[in-house]
């Protein structure tokens, strides 16, 4: 079987009502990102990380796959489909795709502040303050904040390394490390990238699908079958 590796931002759960960050609208207008998504903001305001999370874990779990997650799922019966995620969310899981990385971690798990092996699944449980790991320290969403390392990039880059065909989905290609995930495509490997406003200065080799998550996946699916 051919290996799809499929790198999604939030611009894939956009039509589940999810939103984006850097989009009119996007969280990053209504929110600090460095109050609310940072290791500083951690350490000056913990009470008001919590709610944030809190409050889009409850969102997340308001929300359904939609339409491109389940179309991603299904392809699994043609392809070995690898997915590389950006997002929090767990529609990808939810849609029934099985082998998903998340770089920047995951809403429904909270982990030990000083250790980040200690993670525990917790659903849509609210994370409060004085909720601790068996470690005694209090428990923190399972993000990854900026200024943080990102612990899954070596395996992501592998993953694309070795993919047949990429295919690029909703991300604004603004945050690094995973922006430049892309670049690991091997020769000749054909990328293509969904988004109905996709971002400029891409490589010539990006074949553009302008279209969102949900009929732009139903165009990949096409497109592929002729690969
Ligand atoms: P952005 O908000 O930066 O970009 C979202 C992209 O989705 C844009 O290019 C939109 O054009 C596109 N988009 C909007 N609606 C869409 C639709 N219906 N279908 C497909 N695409 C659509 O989000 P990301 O690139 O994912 O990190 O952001 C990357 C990281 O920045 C996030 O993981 C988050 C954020 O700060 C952390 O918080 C650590």
């Amino acid at each position: 079987m051919k290996q799809i590796v499929v790198l999604t931002g939030a611009g894939m759960s956009a039509e589940s009502g999810i939103r984006t960050f850097r989009d009119s609208n996007g969280l990053w207008e209504e929110y600090d990102v460095m109050e609310v998504a940072s290791i500083e903001g951690w350490r000056k305001n913990p009470e008001l990380m919590l709610r944030f999370y809190n409050e889009r874990r409850k969102q997340m779990y308001e929300c359904l796959p939609n339409k491109g997650h389940l179309l991603l799922a299904e392809m699994e019966k043609d392809f070995d489909v690898k997915i590389v995620t950006q997002n929090v969310d767990n529609l990808h899981e939810r849609a029934g795709s099985t082998h998903i990385i998340h770089l920047h971690g995951e809403l429904s798990k909270a982990r030990s502040s000083v250790d980040p092996n200690h993670i525990y699944d917790i659903g849509d449980k609210a994370i409060n303050p004085g909720d601790k790991c068996e470690k005694g320290s209090q428990l923190r969403p399972h993000i990854v904040w900026f200024g943080e390392e990102v612990p899954a990039m070596e395996e992501a880059v592998k993953i694309v390394e070795s993919a047949d065909i990429l295919c690029i989905i909703g991300t604004s290609l603004n945050v690094y490390p995973a922006a430049g995930l892309l670049h690991y495509a091997p020769y000749g490997c054909p990328i293509y990238l969904i988004d109905p406003n996709p971002p400029f200065d891409l490589p010539k080799r990006v074949q553009v699908i302008a279209k969102g998550a949900g009929a732009g996946v139903e165009e990949l699916v096409k497109r592929v079958k002729q690969v």
